[in-house]
Formats: C-alpha cells, sequence, structure tokens
C-alpha cells in the first residue's frame, strides 16, 4: 500500500467526504459516477440510499497506482446496464456487516437497473465455490465476490477467466494476481484498523494492563491484517501493555460470548478486550454481563460499527470502535461500469473508515448500520 496510514488515521468523516468530492471529480474516470452521487448526497439523499455520512469513502492517498482495463485483462468490453451479475455473500446475514453489505449490492443493481443473481455461501468455503461456479452456469456475466477465505480461488478463477467474466472483490482480499485474477479489491486498510483499534485501548488503559483478542476467523486477510495493526502499535507505544489471551471467536457473537467465558475463568481480572468485530464484542458484553462485570471494568475495543456496538459505547460497555464499512454497492457497480467501458480501473480502491468513541457515539448512531 502506496501510503502513510497515519494520515488516515486522524482524519475526521467531514474532511474524508471532502477529499472523496475531490477526487472523485478529477482524477479517476471510475468516480465520474460517484462523483454525481456525492453531490446528492451532500444535499442529504432522502431516497432510502446512503447520506453522505453513509456512504464509503475512498482513501485517495491510498490504494494501489497500478490499473486494470478490459484490454490489458483480455476482456471484451461491455455495457454494465445489459449484463448480468452474480454476487456472492461468504457468511450468514445474521451478521450486520453482511445484512448491510448485501442489501447495499442489492440496492446499487436496482437503481441501475441491472439484473442481479445472488448466492450466499453462509460461512462454508467449499459452498462459495460451488455458489459462485454456479453464478456463472446461470449466465453472471461479471461477478462481485465477498469472499471467505483468501486462497484457494483458482478453480473460479480459471473458469472466469475462461468464460471472460471480470470480478471486483469487496471486504476481503483474493490471493492472485491484479488485472489476470481480479479486476480490483475495494475494501478497508485492515492493518491501520488494528492499529487504531490498539490506540483506543491504550488509551483506555493509559498504557498499562492485561489484554485479550477475540481474533476473526482464520484464512483470510482481515483477521491476519487487524491482528498484525494491534500487535505491533501496542508493542511500539505500550510496552505495559501485555496481550495474555488469543483465541478466535470465529467473527461471531456465539464465539465472542464462548471464548469470553473461559477468558473470564483463566483471566478473571483481565484489564482489556480487542474483539476484532463488532459481533464477537457484543458477545463478550454477554459474558462479562454474565460473570457480574459492570460497564467500564474490562475496555473492550471493536471493529466494525454496527448500532448495536455503537449503543454498548453509549452504554459504557464498549470503549470505542472502528468503522469497517460495508457499503460496497455503489463502488462495486461503478468499478465494472467503468471496467466495461474499457477504462482503467485501480486494481486497489481502499475506503476510509470513521471511528466511534464515548464523544461522538450519540450523534453518530445514525450512521452506524
Ligand atoms: O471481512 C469483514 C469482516 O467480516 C467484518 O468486520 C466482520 O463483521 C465480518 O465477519
Amino acid at each position: 500500500m502506496a501510503t502513510d496510514p497515519s494520515d488516515r488515521a486522524g482524519r475526521s468523516p467531514r474532511r474524508t467526504a471532502t477529499v472523496f468530492a475531490a477526487v472523485s471529480c478529477t482524477a479517476l474516470t471510475l468516480l465520474a459516477a460517484s462523483c454525481a452521487r456525492g453531490e446528492d448526497e451532500a444535499a442529504g439523499e432522502q431516497d432510502g440510499g446512503d447520506t453522505a455520512a453513509q456512504a464509503q469513502v475512498l482513501d485517495e492517498a491510498a490504494g494501489s497506482d497500478e490499473t486494470c482495463s478490459a484490454e490489458q485483462a483480455g476482456i471484451e468490453e461491455f455495457d454494465l446496464k445489459d449484463a448480468k451479475v452474480g454476487f456472492s455473500q461468504s457468511e450468514a446475514e445474521s451478521n450486520p456487516f453482511r445484512i448491510t453489505e448485501t442489501a447495499s449490492i442489492e440496492k446499487e443493481a436496482g437503481k441501475r437497473g441491472v439484473e442481479l443473481i445472488t448466492a450466499n455461501a453462509q460461512s462454508d468455503f467449499a459452498q462459495q465455490i460451488s455458489d459462485v461456479q454456479d453464478l456463472m452456469s446461470q449466465g453472471a456475466e461479471a461477478l462481485i465476490i465477498a469472499p471467505l477465505n483468501s486462497d484457494g480461488w483458482e478453480p473460479v478463477l480459471a473458469e472466469a477467466e475462461r468464460k471472460q467474466v471480470p470480478i471486483v472483490t469487496i471486504d476481503r482480499q483474493i490471493n492472485g494476481d491484479a488485472c489476470d485474477d481480479y479486476v480490483t479489491f475495494i475494501g478497508s486498510d485492515f492493518v491501520e484498523q488494528g492499529r487504531r483499534a490498539a490506540d483506543q485501548m491504550i488509551e483506555a488503559l493509559g498504557g498499562k494492563g492485561e489484554v485479550a483478542v477475540l481474533l476473526g476467523a482464520a484464512g483470510n486477510n482481515v483477521t491476519t491484517e487487524r491482528t498484525k495493526g494491534f500487535k505491533e502499535r501496542v508493542e511500539e507505544n505500550a510496552p505495559d501493555i501485555e496481550i495474555v489471551f488469543e483465541q478466535t471467536g470465529e467473527f461471531t457473537r456465539e464465539g465472542g460470548q464462548s471464548v469470553t467465558e473461559q477468558l473470564i475463568q483463566s483471566n478473571p481480572d483481565i484489564d482489556g478486550i480487542y474483539a476484532e468485530n463488532d459481533e464477537m464484542g457484543i458477545g463478550a458484553v454477554t459474558a462479562l454481563r454474565g460473570a457480574g462485570k459492570q460497564p467500564g471494568d474490562v475496555e473492550i475495543v471493536t471493529v466494525d460499527g454496527t448500532e448495536e456496538a455503537v449503543q454498548l459505547i453509549i452504554d459504557g460497555w464498549i470503549h470505542g470502535v472502528v468503522e469497517s464499512n460495508p457499503r460496497f454497492g455503489p463502488l462495486a457497480f461503478d468499478a465494472h461500469e467503468s471496467f466495461g467501458k474499457g477504462e482503467e480501473v485501480p486494481v486497489e480502491l481502499i475506503i476510509s473508515d470513521r471511528e466511534y468513541d464515548a464523544d461522538n457515539a450519540e450523534e453518530e448512531l445514525p450512521n452506524a448500520y
């Protein structure tokens, strides 16, 4: 990644929205549609679409300078309006991140009058591979994939290449060669999310204490990078914080709860919990409540920005949340539209994330999902 992430850490949502408008209206053709949409949103879109404060905002300083065009990828140009698009969702829609992500893709397809076919793999990777193959058999001419795992996509990539079906991946990465295997990845800087979560934890604990990490599911870049950013920042800036416990809660509420129940048995005086998504953080709160703990007894920092987690900041149970914005519809369809027209699309589009804490949770609650 070509940027100094510290630039992103301190940027307020309002400033990034302005930056996005500037970028979308100048540098990248891909973003021309976003520019027009940004103007509507600046006026406060009221037609059921996302408001400016909710919409994804591209971080103009991040991402890749490398681009991909239909010509480079060896794919014929197409008009997205006439194409059938396939969307493959990775995880069950009990997590608001997944509900909002799917809704955003469906809403954007509807807005553009694009035919959309969808599948949900319910956290089963073999199922996701067969889902995507099935979407192609049903005639999908362009794909949007929210991958469960980052590796293991070879059968899909080979078939997509043979059938000339361009792939946009969202929220997690597929390990492969940009432009050969997929057009672009759209998502957050997950290492930076981990660093920002560490900053919140260091602040909450005054730089001292014992911390547990509830890891996300294994096998994807999001878990690896959120862990890396958190640990590195703690090591650099808070030598008196010790990570004493690490276990996966599989990105689920039930997982977060049961892992925290074990944690309280082995480390009853734990000072902080870093949960790599809100669902696990909310599960941790349930476990702490069950153990008779009070809000603030254990400092909790999470990632996502769901309504329930932001409400738990207001209630005093969660110290802070680093956002991961799942409203991918507009950018994902912009990417396919530009690519179909033969334009150059950056092979990595990084969005900027807001942050919630006790100072802004009440005001920002309407922007949570
Ligand atoms: O890949 C994004 C992560 O996956 C979200 O943070 C989480 O809620 C989901 O399970």
